[in-house]
Order: structure tokens, then C-alpha cells, then sequence
């Protein structure tokens, strides 16, 4: 089942409901604004590439239901969906990305006939998500030079296939690596409070056949110290210019137990992800959550008292310092990453 389903003969979106799972597979359809919305926010699409890929195929379907001839006023009405589309979250920089995309194609199509600029936004939907599947493949080739048959690999979150499209991100090296008959121990964080380790990670790699563990968060020291952990590979949610990365919370602490045992953590995604607008971590917007993910949720009654004061951010930045790499679709950044990512984006 693909995680975003855009089917062609009846204009409809579908996507794969993240949070049912690992207990149902099931495909919800996207119609209005709102729904489309709450599916961004609530996490039933969720992973950094995934958002990008699904809000391009919202905002067309929104698309067709503008009512009216002239280009100029369509592109104004396509921007105020967009903007609210937006608005759902704020950290993975992907859902700006695909919509400023969409958007400025639009604008650039607008003394178009608007059927035309419609026909253009679908084929560019498509592109995103055509391109995605290429970027991961490539991704997932340089991600396997980095490890050796029979290692054992730490993730944190889910950065595969459902993150993303096909192979994934930080899963990408070892889903193709399993297919070409090499052996990986996986260990994966669950990934507190909404986990995403649980749910998504250790359902996809055992699914796929894959050697996966799965471990709480607060167990990445023990399998780290025993020597069972030979690298650490995350995904990413926005990547600053000197190669500072948010990614799901947790993220940080995992990279600051690697780099205590000398075990090298790679960063895995798209130039897509790369937002050489932040200069360093400190200018990425981090997205707080619900209390209730954290006093409520998953438990079949509250763990904490209803009043209690919580702090529910999504992601944390990890320094550049405490990253191997950064493995895009282009190669390999090392650093200085203020070099090694610049020049991803000069040709
Ligand atoms: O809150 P989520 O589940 O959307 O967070 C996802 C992550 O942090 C992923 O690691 C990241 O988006 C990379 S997905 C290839």
C-alpha cells in the first residue's frame, strides 16, 4: 500500500492513516482543506518528505475547486491554501518547500487558461513525488557505503518508506542492503511520546524481514555500551547551513551518547530538507505539542495528574558537531558542513 495514493480517475487523494497503525492498515481519503489540515497536524501523514509530498497533491485537488477564469485571482486563492496548509506545522521545512513550489509554478502559468495552471499542478505534484522516490534510492546507495555487512545500526523515529516514499531515508541503506542479502541489527528507539520507533520503524523493518529491536528510548545507552551499535542513522526534519539538524526529539541525546562511545551518527535526507535560510539550529522554529501525547495518550487511563505542567516539543537540534555526515540524494556532506552543503545547490 503506498502511503500517498493520488488516484487519477476520480480526482481523489488517499493516504495511509499513520496513527492506526501498527494494528490497521487503512487509507483515508482527503477532500476538503480541513481535512487535509488536520491530517498534517494530527500526524496521520507525518515524516519530513511525506508532508511535502502529500500537501503538494492537497494543494491541487484544493486547486480544482477554485472558482474561477482569471489567472491573478486564482494564484491569490492557491496561496491562501496554501499558507493554511502551511500553517499545520512549522519544523519540516519540506511542507514549505513543496507548497512554495507549487505556488510559484502557478504564478509563473498565471496568464494560463486556470484548467491549464491545474493540469501544471498535478504533473508538478507528481514530480515531487517521482523525484522523492529517486532521491531516497540514492540516498539509501551512498547510506550503505557507510556500513558493513552484520553491523548493528541505531535509528530514532521512522525515516522509511511511510516518512517518505519506496526505500525511506535513515531505513533506506538497510531495506536495500536486506534486498541484496546483507544482514543489519537494528535497533529502534521507540521513540516517546508518540511513537513513532514502535509503531512505524519496527513495523516496517519486520515486515521487510529485517533483524530490528525494538528498545525505549532510555535504553540507547546499554546497546550503545555493549558494543552491539556500530553507527547511528536519523532522519531530518530541517537541516541549518552549518549543518545543525532538528529531528524527533530524542534526537540529540542519541547523538550525544554516540559520540561518547565513539560511534558515528549520520544524518540522512534530501536537499529538500536543507534550509540554508537558518543560518545554524537556533533559527529553526521547533513545534510544541499537545500535553495529552504525553499524559494520556496510548494509556488506557491518564499516567499524570490532568493539571500537571508539561513541555512537549517534537524535535530537538543536534549540533554539527556531534554529525558523521549528512547523506543527501547529491553525496555525502562532511564538514565543514557551511562548505560541503553549500555547494550541494551551486549547480
Ligand atoms: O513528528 P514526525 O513523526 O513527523 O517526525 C518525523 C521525524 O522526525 C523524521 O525523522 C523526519 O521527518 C525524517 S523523515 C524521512
Amino acid at each position: 500500500m503506498d502511503n500517498i495514493r493520488y488516484d487519477e480517475k476520480t480526482n481523489s487523494l488517499y493516504i495511509v492513516d499513520q496513527t492506526l497503525l501498527p494494528n490497521e492498515e487503512k487509507e483515508i481519503l482527503l477532500e476538503t482543506a480541513e481535512e487535509m489540515y488536520d491530517a498534517i497536524k494530527l500526524l496521520k501523514v507525518r515524516g519530513a518528505p511525506a508532508i511535502g509530498i502529500c500537501a503538494a497533491y492537497c494543494l491541487y485537488v484544493l486547486s480544482r475547486k477554485i472558482e474561477t477564469e482569471s489567472g491573478q485571482d486564482f494564484c491569490a486563492k492557491l496561496e491562501k491554501d496554501a499558507d493554511y496548509l502551511n500553517s499545520s506545522r512549522p519544523t519540516a521545512v519540506n511542507l514549505s518547500w513543496a507548497l512554495k513550489r507549487m505556488v510559484a509554478l502557478a504564478k509563473a502559468n498565471s496568464a494560463m487558461p486556470v484548467e491549464d495552471i491545474c493540469s501544471l499542478l498535478l504533473a508538478e505534484a507528481k514530480a515531487i513525488h517521482n523525484e522523492d522516490i529517486e532521491m531516497c534510492r540514492k540516498i539509501s546507495e551512498f547510506g550503505l557505503t557507510l556500513v558493513k555487512d552484520g553491523d548493528g545500526i541505531l535509528t530514532h523515529c521512522n525515516a522509511g518508506p511511510l516518512a517518505t516514499s519506496r526505500y525511506g531515508t535513515a531505513l533506506g541503506p538497510i531495506l536495500l542492503g536486506t534486498e541484496r542479502g546483507m544482514k543489519f541489527h537494528v535497533f529502534a528507539d521507540e521513540t516517546r511520546p508518540l511513537l513513532q520507533g514502535a509503531r512505524l520503524t519496527s513495523y516496517e523493518l519486520y515486515k521487510a524481514g529485517v533483524d530490528v529491536t525494538l528498545i525505549c528510548d532510555n535504553m540507547a545507552n546499554t546497546v550503545m555500551k555493549n558494543g552491539w551499535v556500530q553507527a547511528c542513522f536519523v532522519g531530518c526534519d530541517r537541516v541549518a547551513a552549518n549543518g545543525d539538524t532538528a529531528n524527533k526529539i530524542g534526537t540529540c541525546g542519541v547523538a550525544v551518547l554516540a559520540k561518547h562511545y565513539g560511534i558515528p551518527l549520520y544524518v540522512l535526507g534530501p536537499t529538500s530538507t536543507i534550509d540554508l535560510n537558518c543560518k545554524t539550529g537556533a533559527d529553526i522554529e521547533i513545534e510544541q505539542r499537545n500535553p495529552d501525547e504525553i499524559k494520556t495518550m496510548f494509556y488506557s487511563k491518564p499516567m499524570a495528574p490532568a493539571g500537571v505542567k508539561c513541555f512537549n516539543p517534537a524535535f530537538d537540534v543536534t549540533d554539527h558537531e556531534l554529525i558523521a555526515g549528512i547523506v543527501t540524494q547529491k553525496g555525502i556532506c562532511r564538514p565543514p558542513y557551511t562548505e560541503s552543503l553549500a555547494a550541494l545547490f551551486k549547480d
